[in-house]
């Protein structure tokens, strides 16, 4: 039974401790489940902010969801201190240790599953298809890399001339620092922190400042999987802190998800600092075009765009931005793709049924409307949705491309740009497309084999979709990142991610 985020949420602070219940008793059973141990005793804090506690604001109504005492850059470097002190005896623990920790983590998030279903309707604007989808996917996440870590983390004896002994081993590299965006506040935020902890890295984990009661319910419940309370530190605050937590000497390595323009500031900071060269992974934005040609089914394609460019209001790095049609096609498809967008429910994503539900916050609205605006004065609007007042509300919109070139930047919301194509055109459209030096997702719907195999090949994107939409990657069966602007890879919830976290080293004995 799912209760209501703000009876859940008003009991509910979080801070560099994690989460704290005011009313333990009260959460327990509204938590409704039988196996709702209590929340964990208060730790003591591994590092204190100097800021007071600030009300995070729900995107749906504006209305208080709980409050966050943030860190400061100071409290960020107390925090890597702590991690660093932790970082051996965990790197120590068996493997296998780690991973059970991982398996019982996954087992209490599905536990506790209307709790975070329900902040992630309030705290994130999410509606409940896609709460649901990032509860499932923040436990794979957890149970993937428990598993990845049993394949990989073993010593490797190699061979070589007689008399000598050559074993390749692994071990983390020591803290690692995870820094997460707001619209997958739970799948990520987990996804980050589980694969740096698994293969024995420390973590001190920056959630975006948009999302951190999720952020602290994960971390609680991670340490109350037993990921000891040093090795594992939040540090809620603005971008500042996650600028402290880089420039850190001690900083053994960052994940990051996020914006191109923060990845590169993040890089840039890495190769400035004092202490040991960093790795670095980034996943960062797209601009995602999909290619429509005139064998295509009209009635699949306008379902895949549906959910491509317009579930989760277009808040996914993975969303389609860019439909590219043949020109045969082009008028009944976007007649009907019109048709179809008009029947798209916005509003309050706690109520079934509904399929739009808001952006993030004001920032976000105005930045979507000033740039609606402008296709708007520019006349390239061929369909402008109404929204709900009020609140972070923005409505589906279609807008008309000239050319596949006009858009190079990511708009991140409900908006999708069209553009058309000759038929024997198709490979100069896929250079247009790979022009804009992002390669995320990408998506074809043909039905020309040659096409598809030609695709398949080329692979204009880290993430390439046939005849389906363009979202929602399923840890372990499609390894989701992209390359150029859009990250460095290795693929998150894919077989090559946990080896970024590790440090190898060759032993070689003269017996
Ligand atoms: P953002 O880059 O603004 O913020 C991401 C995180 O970086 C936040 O925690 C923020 O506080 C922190 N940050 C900001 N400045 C920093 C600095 N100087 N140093 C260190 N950390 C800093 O991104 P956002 O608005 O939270 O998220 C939306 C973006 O994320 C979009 O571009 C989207 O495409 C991308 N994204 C990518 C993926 C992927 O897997 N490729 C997944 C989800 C989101
Ligand atoms: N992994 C997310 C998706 O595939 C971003 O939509």
């Amino acid at each position: 039974r799912l209760p209501l985020p703000a009876q859940i949420y008003e009991p509910l602070r979080a801070n560099s401790k994690g989460v704290e219940f005011g009313d333990k008793a009260a959460l327990a059973a509204l938590l409704g489940e039988r196996d709702a141990a209590p929340p964990p005793a208060p730790a003591r804090p591994s590092a204190v902010g100097k800021n007071a506690a600030r009300d995070v604001l729900s995107p749906i109504d504006g209305a208080v969801v709980g409050q966050v005492t943030e860190t400061d850059p100071d409290g960020a470097r107390a925090m890597m201190a702590n991690a660093a002190s932790a970082f051996p005896h965990w790197n120590a623990t068996p493997v296998e240790t780690r991973a059970q920790k991982l398996e019982r983590a996954a087992d209490l998030i599905e536990a506790r599953r209307g709790a975070f279903i329900a902040l992630l309707q309030s705290e994130a604007g999410k509606t409940l298809d896609d709460a649901l989808a990032e509860v499932r996917e923040a436990a794979d996440m957890c149970r993937y890399y428990a598993s990845e870590a049993r394949r990989l983390i073993h010593e490797v004896r190699l061979p070589g001339p007689t008399g000598e002994d050559n074993r390749l081993r692994y071990s983390g590299r020591g803290v690692f620092v995870c820094i997460s965006p707001w619209n997958f506040p739970l799948a990520i935020f987990t996804g980050q922190v589980v694969a740096a902890l698994v293969t024995g890295n420390a973590a001190v984990a920056k959630p975006a400042e948009q999302t951190p009661l999720i952020a602290a319910l994960a971390v609680s419940l991670l340490h109350e999987a037993g990921v000891p309370r040093a090795a594992l530190q939040l540090a809620p605050g603005a971008g500042d802190v996650g600028a402290a937590l880089v420039a850190d000497p001690r900083t053994a390595g960052v994940v990051f998800t996020g914006s191109v323009e923060v990845a590169r500031h993040i890089n840039q900071s890495l190769a400035a600092r004092a202490g040991a060269i960093a790795p670095l992974i980034a996943e960062t934005g797209g601009v995602n075009a999909m290619i429509v040609d005139s064998t295509a089914l009209i009635e699949q394609v306008v379902d895949d765009v549906l959910a491509s460019a317009f579930r989760s209001a277009g808040q996914r790095c993975s969303a389609l931005r860019l439909l590219c049609l043949q020109e045969e096609i082009a008028p009944s498809a976007i007649e009907t793709l019109i048709g179809a967008t008009k029947e798209l429910r916005i509003g309050d994503p706690r109520r079934l049924g509904v399929h739009v539900g808001p952006v993030i916050d004001a920032d976000a609205k105005a930045k979507l409307d000033r740039y609606l605006a402008l296709q708007r004065e520019a006349g390239r609007l061929l369909y402008a949705g109404e929204a709900p007042t009020p609140g972070y509300y923005v409505a589906p919109y279609i807008v008309r491309l000239d050319r596949v070139a006009d858009l190079r930047e990511e708009v991140f919301g409900p908006v999708l740009h069209v553009a058309t194509w000759r038929a024997r055109d198709f490979d100069a459209l896929l250079r247009e497309i790979e022009a804009s030096g992002y390669g995320l997702t990408f998506g074809l719907e043909t039905r020309i084999e040659e096409r598809i195999r030609d695709v398949a090949t080329r692979a204009p994107a880290g993430n390439v979709y046939v005849n389906r939409n363009m979202i929602g990657a399923v840890v372990g069966s499609q390894p989701f990142g992209g390359f150029g602007l859009s990250g460095t890879g290795p693929k998150a919830g894919g077989p090559e991610y946990l080896r970024r976290f590790l440090r190898e080293t060759t032993v070689t004995i003269n017996t």
